[in-house]
């Protein structure tokens, strides 16, 4: 659907990685970290050296989830990720994964923080260095110190906070990187807010569920097993499946791994953003592609930026549209076929 799109700063980024790996050569056993894909492998070792690519979202078919070896690699590139925590996260399980003496470099944009990530990096390692600059973009080169107390797997990350909604006060689980990592997102609360009842014999799918609390909400008026969970995060599934346990998840970009799925509603708060770039790509694929996976007189429930003009296009693809809530920079939209 979306989520292999790269925008100019994964594209100058990885050339200033390119450029730095033309006079650093590198040797032996790689591991690459979040980065999104695309022309990472082979363009810049040789086919000698053996490349791992950890990536917490889903991609083809074949990808497949692991979680990197300790002691294991003589190099670890991480492209930078979003968020402190999530950056925290990332050097913990690349230094546990390198062997001595072996380096991770870091690389990013300005615009994205890379410059100031170095303090991030500073009390984590025995250095930091800018190995690389240009294009706006930036490459930082981190060593292990000696002595370093790991937190290397991912329940070592665990975030629980308390979730405080009219009838809905639970403890819930989050991780580095996930959406809104622990807070009530207020486009959620807006939603949550606004769902309408919903017979408790109907199938529900949570498109885009971050940690699961639209659907963990719509759950509770439904039979067990009733709603699945579909997000191209692979992380934020590991927490929906703590928050709700026995819920089903489905790890997929978009609509594309649903195959005959079929239900009487989906309800998502979808994302806007690529990295940083404002995107509305995907609500728009999702408006355009919900039919083929509701049933007859299905519903499409979703919170939208009230600024997005897309009446237009909810009616060329359903019958029926109420605006169940507007509210702050908020529009609650039920589409029926
Ligand atoms: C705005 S967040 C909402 C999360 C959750 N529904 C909530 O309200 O807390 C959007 C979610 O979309 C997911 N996402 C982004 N691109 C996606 C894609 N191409 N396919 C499926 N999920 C995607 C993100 O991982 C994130 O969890």
């Amino acid at each position: 659907m979306t989520g292999k799109h790269r925008d100019w700063r994964d594209r100058a980024s990885f050339s200033l990685l390119q450029k730095f790996f033309k006079k650093r050569k590198i040797e032996g056993r790689i591991l690459g970290m979040l980065d999104s894909g695309e022309g990472f492998q082979g363009s810049i070792w040789s086919a000698s050296n053996q490349t791992d690519v950890w990536n917490r979202t889903v991609g083809s078919k074949d990808h497949q989830w692991f979680w990197p070896e300790k002691d294991s690699y003589d190099a670890a590139i991480l492209r930078l990720p979003k968020s402190k925590r999530e950056l925290e996260m990332c050097v913990h399980i690349a230094f546990s994964s390198l062997r001595a003496e072996c380096p991770l470099w870091v690389y990013g944009s300005n615009d994205e923080g890379i410059k100031s990530s170095e303090k991030v990096l500073w009390p984590l390692a025995k250095t930091v260095t800018t190995v690389a600059y240009g294009g706006r973009c930036r490459v930082l080169q981190a060593m292990a110190p000696s002595e370093f107390s790991y937190k290397d797997e991912l329940s070592d990350w665990k975030n629980v906070t308390r979730i405080d909604l009219p009838g809905f006060k639970r403890d819930w689980v989050s991780y580095p990187g996930v959406f809104a990592d622990g807070k009530l997102d207020s486009g959620t609360e807006v939603l949550i807010k606004a769902l309408p009842s919903i017979p408790e014999d109907n199938r529900v799918l949570d498109f885009a569920c971050g940690t699961g609390l639209v659907g963990g909400v719509v759950d509770l008026q439904l039979k067990p097993g009733s709603v699945d969970f579909l997000d191209i995060d692979l992380i934020a599934l590991v927490a929906v499946q703590q928050n709700i346990p026995g819920a089903r998840v489905i790890p997929s970009d978009g609509f594309s791994r649903l195959e005959e799925e079929r239900y009487d509603m989906i309800v998502s708060n979808p994302p806007y953003h690529r990295g940083k770039t404002w995107s509305e790509d995907f609500i728009m694929a999702m408006v355009a592609g919900a039919a083929a996976h509701l049933n007859q007189d299905g519903t499409l429930v979703f919170v939208a930026q009230r600024r997005l003009q897309i009446e237009r296009l909810i009616s060329s693809h359903f019958r029926k549209i109420k605006i169940l809530s507007n509210q702050d920079s908020y529009r609650v939209w039920s589409a029926t076929l």
